[in-house]
């Protein structure tokens, strides 16, 4: 069959560039559903745009390359689409908007929007083959356990990136542009736990607590959350993006409270008391038993000096962990790095080296932060694509 556009992936981003795209276009996945991790995302809510959108809420190797494609289709434009189609949606925090009442309401818009496009989506199909002779696109498709030869126009992948294997996250759009020349940065987990090999925090799993955590500079004001195997939580899933193997993270855990003025005015008034108990009112109790050892935290608050009250405070305010490891692509939001925007135009997203050749979505080196970024990137750099195309 002749098409005008071949899609390769019915995730976000290419279910928002068929439904931009004219009618010649047909959308593949390898999946039984389209949008899988846009049903699953925000607990079942989505958390489709953020209102803060800002190119510098993203990393890439170009920090400037996603500037474009968001500023032509920006989080208005998103939430333009959503008040259209009557879905009813909440700011949650910072910035975060969610579905009130569930994520498919997002997918089912995609999906009246590519059908009024005149997009087909053919589901459960695969690609077996792939070449170009200079103009078209020649792909072998397998669906139902039939064959299909499809020539394009234009090929757009969207495959997105290696996050979830489980949900059939695969390399295939790295593998792809690799074939046509184009260059990966490297990649790994982002937007995800890390862990210590010694689960020293097993014991306060459960516990959380809002601080300032830092990676390489980068800080973030939210809640932390202690687990089995290390930390998580919204700070630390946030950190993860900054962090490298073998870097220190800080955490302040008391980014909001004048701790040594605490402790000088119990030393005076409640002398008598223990230092963890005089703790335990600023920070979960729990937490203050596990520090108790490491901070020899043993004693009256009364007999603190003031050196000592200084020490308690830096400690407990640059409280410095080096994680061994993260819990790797199989929970992690998104794949950081992809293929190197080097040789793709901002505007359209289309490859320099090979016309008719498009990359949009997680499968490209831009990178957002947690809070609906990642879809906005995934719904700008689609409508880019779509429109181009
Ligand atoms: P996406 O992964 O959405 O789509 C890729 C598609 O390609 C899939 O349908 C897949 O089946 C298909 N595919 C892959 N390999 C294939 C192959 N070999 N052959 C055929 N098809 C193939 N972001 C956000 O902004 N807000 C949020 O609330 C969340 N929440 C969230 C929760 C969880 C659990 C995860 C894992 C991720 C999020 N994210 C998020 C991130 C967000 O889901 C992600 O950034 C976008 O889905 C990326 O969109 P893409 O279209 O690029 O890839």
């Amino acid at each position: 069959m002749q098409v005008d556009s071949l899609i390769l992936g019915a995730g976000a981003a290419g279910m928002m560039c068929a439904a931009q795209a004219g009618p010649s276009t047909l959308i593949i996945d390898h999946a039984k559903a389209p949008g899988e991790k846009i049903r699953i995302s925000g607990g079942g809510r989505c958390n489709f745009t953020n209102l803060h959108t800002d190119p510098a809420r993203f990393l890439g190797q170009n920090v400037h390359f996603h500037k474009s494609a968001l500023s032509r289709y920006t989080q208005w434009d998103f939430l333009d689409l959503v008040t259209r189609h009557k879905i009813a949606w909440h700011e949650k925090t910072l910035g975060q908007l969610f579905c009130d009442d569930k994520a498919t309401q997002i997918v089912d818009m995609l999906r009246a929007e590519m059908a009024q496009a005149g997009a087909q989506l053919w589901l459960q199909t695969s690609l077996v083959d792939l070449s170009h002779d200079g103009t078209r696109f020649t792909a072998q498709i397998e669906r139902e356990g039939k064959r299909h030869s499809v020539s394009a126009r234009t090929l757009v992948l969207a495959t997105g990136g290696k996050s979830i294997p489980k949900m059939g996250a695969t390399g295939l759009a790295y593998d792809i542009a690799r074939q046509f020349g184009h260059s990966l940065t490297e990649t790994r987990p982002a937007l995800v736990p890390l862990t210590f090999s010694d689960q020293r925090f097993a014991a306060i799993s459960g516990v959380s607590a809002p601080v300032v955590a830092t990676a390489n500079g980068t800080a973030f004001e939210e809640a932390l959350l202690f687990t089995h195997r290390g930390l998580s939580g919204p700070a630390v899933l946030q950190v993860s993006s900054y962090w490298a193997e073998g870097d220190p993270i800080t955490v302040d855990l008391l980014p909001a409270h004048d701790l040594a003025e605490t402790l000088k005015t119990a030393r005076q008034t409640h002398g008598k008391r223990n230092v963890t108990t005089t703790l335990a009112e600023v920070l979960p109790e729990r937490l203050v038993d596990h520090l108790s050892t490491e901070l020899s935290l043993a004693g009256n608050v009364g007999d603190l000096s003031d050196k000592r009250i200084d020490e308690i405070t830096t400690r407990l305010r640059h409280w410095t962990l080096t994680p061994t490891g993260s819990e790797g692509y199989r929970t992690a939001e998104v794949t950081l790095g992809g293929i190197s925007t080097d040789r793709i135009d901002s505007k359209t997203m289309m490859s320099r080296d090979v016309p008719g050749l498009y990359m949009i979505g997680e499968a490209v080196d831009v990178t957002g932060w947690l809070g609906g970024y990642n879809f906005q990137w995934a719904w700008s750099s689609g409508v880019a694509a779509g429109r181009a195309i």
